[in-house]
């Protein structure tokens, strides 16, 4: 596979460059380059190009912004301090793309296309990976749907893009624990529906949810079941993990998958993996808002945390309901937390070694 090159003509200066990422936040600022690469029914997926980041243009009927068909990935790049630049289990954003795509009926890139499009694109903009603690280059890739036909069916044409954007901490707080509100009225995902894709629909759904929790004082929304409004699901765009302690060893519990209503997230996998590699027990089962509440009651449950790409690990330090308040140890981050997000990062910064064969190089040191 080869990609057509066209770079920007009018490249930012180094200094302009150092400028824009000296505190980049998240999601603000953008590198100078992205890949594109459309698809119709006939000829299917055409050739991959690299452009200049910028605005692209769409029909007003374009599919997209009637009915949604719109799907997107995260992952994250990491400058090591040989001077290679990695990313961090691409291919399971790769698998979960074409999931995603499947759930929307849409067409499924090639997991290789999808990890070629984030190589050159990185290659291109190498000089924003940031390398300070912390920071990272956050890739995004997208697929839409194009064509501009009324009808509500499967669009035939499609846009996938790729482009990226330095990040620096999440949540504005640092590792601070965040107060969340648990959602009775408004849920996430149901049986049957689109919970498992990480299509924009279910983002533009949960934010009424999200001001409810910060009307409420809270900084995020805890999903519930749809059915029972009974299970623990997520914490806004982050899956949960509950720390039980039992005889002064922790067992970690993160809801099941099997209800097909979670995002099967990346971060969640690679922390039941280190849980274990560390000798702790570690299992997918259902957790009720009632155990959560007797579990803090009791002392069982120790901490609690919230766990995706962008943010790693959240710990949740107060929990509020129409049941009451509740809060989850003295208000700091736990040491299973902790112990848990400083490993992770060391993988994910090459300071440890990768036992599990989780990072790919996309530039030679
Ligand atoms: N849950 C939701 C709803 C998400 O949007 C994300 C983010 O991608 C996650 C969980 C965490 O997934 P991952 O660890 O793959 O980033
Ligand atoms: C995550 O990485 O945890 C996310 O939910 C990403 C978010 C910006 C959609």
């Amino acid at each position: 596979m080869t990609i057509d090159l066209h770079p920007t003509q009018t490249p930012l200066s180094d200094e302009e460059r150092r400028q824009r990422l000296q505190s980049p936040g998240f999601g603000r600022i953008f590198t100078e380059h992205m890949i594109s690469i459309k698809y119709t029914a006939d000829k299917g997926w055409g050739p991959s190009t690299l452009v200049p980041y910028g605005p692209i243009t769409l029909d007003p009927a374009a599919a997209v912004l009637h009915y949604g068909q719109a799907i997107f990935e995260g992952f994250k790049a990491y400058r090591h301090a040989n001077g290679g630049i990695v990313t961090f289990r691409p291919e399971a954003n790769a698998l979960r793309f074409a999931a995603s795509a499947r759930r929307l009926a849409m067409p499924e890139l090639p997991v290789d296309r999808f990890l070629e499009a984030a190589r050159v694109l990185i290659t291109q903009d190498q000089a924003w990976v940031p390398s300070r603690e912390g920071e990272s280059l956050y890739i995004r890739p997208l697929l839409v749907a194009t064509e501009a036909f009324l009808g509500v069916r499967p669009s035939h044409e499609y846009l996938f893009l790729l482009f990226a954007s330095p990040a620096g901490a999440y949540f504005p707080g640092g590792v601070k624990p965040v107060t969340v509100w648990i959602s009775d009225d408004y849920v996430r995902a149901a049986p049957g529906g689109t919970g498992t894709a990480k299509c924009a629909g279910n983002y533009a759904a949960s934010l009424v949810a999200q001001s409810k929790a910060l009307e409420q004082g809270c900084d995020q929304v805890v999903w519930l079941d749809a059915v029972e409004r009974h299970w623990v699901e997520e914490m806004g765009g982050m899956n949960i993990f509950f720390v039980f302690e039992r005889g002064g060893y922790p067992r970690l519990v993160t809801p099941s998958l099997e209800t097909g209503t979670l995002l099967p997230g990346i971060t969640r996998d690679s922390l039941l993996t280190l849980a274990r590699d560390l000798g702790w027990e570690a299992e997918e089962r259902r957790v009720s808002v009632e155990e959560w509440d007797e579990g803090l009651e009791t002392g069982l449950i120790k901490e609690v945390f919230a766990c995706g790409t962008a943010a790693v690990i959240t710990p949740i330090g107060t929990v509020k309901s129409k049941r009451g308040t509740w809060e989850v140890g003295d208000g700091k981050a736990g040491p299973i937390a902790t112990r848990l997000r400083t490993l992770l990062l060391d993988v994910q910064h090459g300071r440890v070694p990768d036992t599990h064969g989780w990072l790919t190089a996309m530039v030679p040191a």
